[in-house]
């Protein structure tokens, strides 16, 4: 979370932040600011609020130089104020700072900075950084932050400006992201490539505990050791699905995107590897993740017990840090993350691996820190996603994931080899039922008009479908901040069936006829307390139900549906966010990449 930039080079600095800062809103739209060196003394501007505050309060201004850093917050420590924005100003000036992070004694070395005599101005763990550096200034910058930064527990990237060597930018990091670009005109830094892609041909992610001088004759690198190392710029490449729509909500346009990256996830799943990876003889699965990649493992869980023979465990990253784990050198971990930056996705992967378990990522980005961790790698296809909510990167987790499974139930003999190619070739054929889903949007306008009175929404389903529920839960709740929750229907009646009642809706995603007398009982069951049920479900079954709201999905076998369930719940919540007058990309608290536990 919070999203860094700097830059040293040549044309509007202030402008080449702004575009940055821009790119990287996503990672938090709470404060936004910058700080440039103007040629005699380092200027902040800082406003709470969306970078257009900050754009209007630069109006006007003549700020310029030639380096800058900057700064878009997700708030961690101190309410979304002016004065809780970053850069933070060291009291005497010499030092304006911008953090990614937690600084976990921030209390400790306020202290000890108020001690002798120095005024904080914020209620933030960051500001103390800026003070330290200055503190510890002996004429050398790049030893005070290494100084400052030794005094730091916790994460963190920084890009740090002084005013003692003007047109420098310094950028270091523990924990957190940063990325080296260089551009045409000059060098950036930046939490991830997003805020600068189109500004820069190559990059460099840092390593923990590397620190790099940029100016705008170039960038030098020292290693955690203090020795000097050579930069090694990657090229970075975009993806197609990138380059479509822009216009409108991200979020819409990213779930338009949907059957154009299952296209090229299909063709992409590099079988060879991961089928050499499963003939190992492993005797655990463990699937990490947070949030939708969470869920996108409870759907290969089940699969991989439908399918496959194999009682794997999921697990949230967070909980999974919460003991010692249960890993040995016979154990595959399928780390999922869309960004591979989530801090507790990451701590929880080093964690297998430091007991001896091997790494499989899946991950949208390929620069990221969990890809550059791991063993092997999916690289899933989706191309950037920047709205909040997770919609293209779960459907190609989940269909990777799938395809995943497919493999192994071949290799461990599970399912006659004629079963198998009938199930690839479903999944090859899910991008054009994917493309009907998305087509259809007139039944989610209307829905979305009904349901952005719910007094709450219940997501309910079994087995495959429960896990896909848990997802289309979250995304509602996020988008459209209307109460939600998931459950396994059969658990209703253990009690929460007591909150069924006039104004409450329950979405019941019901894709397998295997299970539809008990869907049916469901819906009877919520409908006689009043409770209204929209049903998702194939035709075939919706016209079984005999409800009056459904949305129907294309046929395909209900091991495949939680991607489909996927897509249009994503679209309710969508439409459900745009009724109420919620803004779908940025939603309240929240931010796109959560890089502090
Ligand atoms: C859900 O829509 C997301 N906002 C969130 O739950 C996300 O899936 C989670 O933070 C994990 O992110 P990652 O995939 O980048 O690791
Ligand atoms: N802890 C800092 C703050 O609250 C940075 C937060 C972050 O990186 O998410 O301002």
């Amino acid at each position: 979370m919070c999203g860094i930039v700097g830059y040293v080079g040549r044309g509007e600095v202030v402008e080449v932040l702004l575009r940055g800062l821009r790119g990287l809103e996503y990672r938090g739209y709470d404060s936004s600011g910058i700080a440039v060196h103007d040629g005699r003394e380092l200027v902040v501007v800082k406003r709470a609020g969306r970078i257009a505050n900050l754009e209007r309060a630069l109006e006007g201004t003549s700020l310029c130089g030639d380096a800058g850093i900057g700064h878009t917050r997700w708030a961690t420590h101190g309410v979304a104020t002016d004065e809780n924005a970053h850069p933070f100003l060291s009291s005497g000036g010499t030092f304006a700072v911008v953090h990614n992070g937690i600084v976990a004694n921030y209390r400790e070395l306020a202290s000890a900075l108020s001690a002798r005599g120095v005024t904080l101005s914020s209620d933030t763990d960051s500001e103390v950084i800026a003070h330290l550096m200055e503190s510890r200034y002996e004429g050398d910058v790049l030893a005070a932050i290494r100084s400052a930064v030794a005094e730091l527990r916790g994460s963190y990237a920084l890009a740090v400006l002084s005013a003692c060597e003007p047109g420098v930018v310094y950028g270091i990091r523990r924990d957190s992201p940063l990325v080296v670009g260089k551009g045409r005109d000059g060098y950036f830094l930046c939490s991830d490539v997003s805020g600068i892609f189109d500004l820069c041909d190559e990059y460099c992610p840092l390593r923990n505990g590397e620190i790099v001088r940029l100016t705008a004759a170039g960038a030098e690198l020292f290693g955690a050791d203090g020795v000097r190392r050579p930069l090694c710029f990657l090229a970075e490449r975009e993806d197609a699905c990138e380059k479509g729509e822009k216009a409108g909500d991200r979020m819409l346009a990213e779930i338009r995107e949907i059957p154009r990256s299952l296209c090229l996830g299909y063709d992409d799943f590099p079988r060879e590897e991961i089928r050499s990876l499963l003939s190992e003889p492993w005797e655990d699965l463990l699937l990490l993740g947070c949030g939708s990649a969470y869920h996108a493992g409870l759907v290969c869980k089940g699969a991989l017990r439908e399918i496959c023979g194999v009682e794997a465990r999921a697990e949230i990253a967070s909980e999974f840090l919460t003991s010692e784990p249960l890993v040995g050198p016979r154990t595959l971990a399928i780390v999922l993350s869309q960004s591979g930056e989530t801090a507790d996705t990451l701590r929880a992967a080093e964690r297998v691996k430091s007991r001896g378990g091997r790494l499989l990522s899946i991950c949208n980005v390929r620069s990221s820190s969990l890809v550059r961790s791991s063993d092997h790698v999916i690289v899933t296809r989706c191309g950037r996603e920047c709205a909040v909510a997770a919609t293209k990167s779960y459907c190609a987790q989940v269909q990777a994931l799938l395809l995943f499974c497919l493999e192994y139930s071949d290799i461990k003999g599970k399912m006659a080899s004629d079963k198998i190619a009938f199930l690839r070739r479903e999944l090859a054929a899910l991008p054009e039922k994917a493309a009907e889903v998305v087509a259809e949007e007139g039944r989610f306008v209307r829905l979305a008009g009904e349901l952005k009175e719910a007094k709450a929404v219940f997501y309910l389903g079994r087995g495959l479908d429960y896990a896909a529920a848990r997802e289309g839960s979250l995304k509602l709740k996020e988008v459209s901040y209307l109460f939600s929750e998931a459950y396994p229907s059969g658990e209703l009646k253990h009690g929460t069936l007591a909150l069924m009642e006039r104004g409450v809706y329950g979405v019941i995603v019901a894709t397998n006829p295997a299970l539809y007398e008990k869907n049916a009982a469901t819906i009877a069951e919520i409908s006689c307390r009043g409770a209204t049920p929209i049903v998702i479900a194939p035709p075939s079954l919706v016209s079984r139900y005999s409800v009056e709201r459904s949305l129907p999905l294309p046929e395909c076998p209900p091991l495949f549906s939680p991607i489909l369930s996927a897509i249009t719940m994503q679209l309710l919540a969508y439409h459900t966010a745009k009724a109420r007058g919620c803004d779908p990309d940025r939603p309240r608290n929240l931010a796109k990449s959560v890089t502090v536990e």
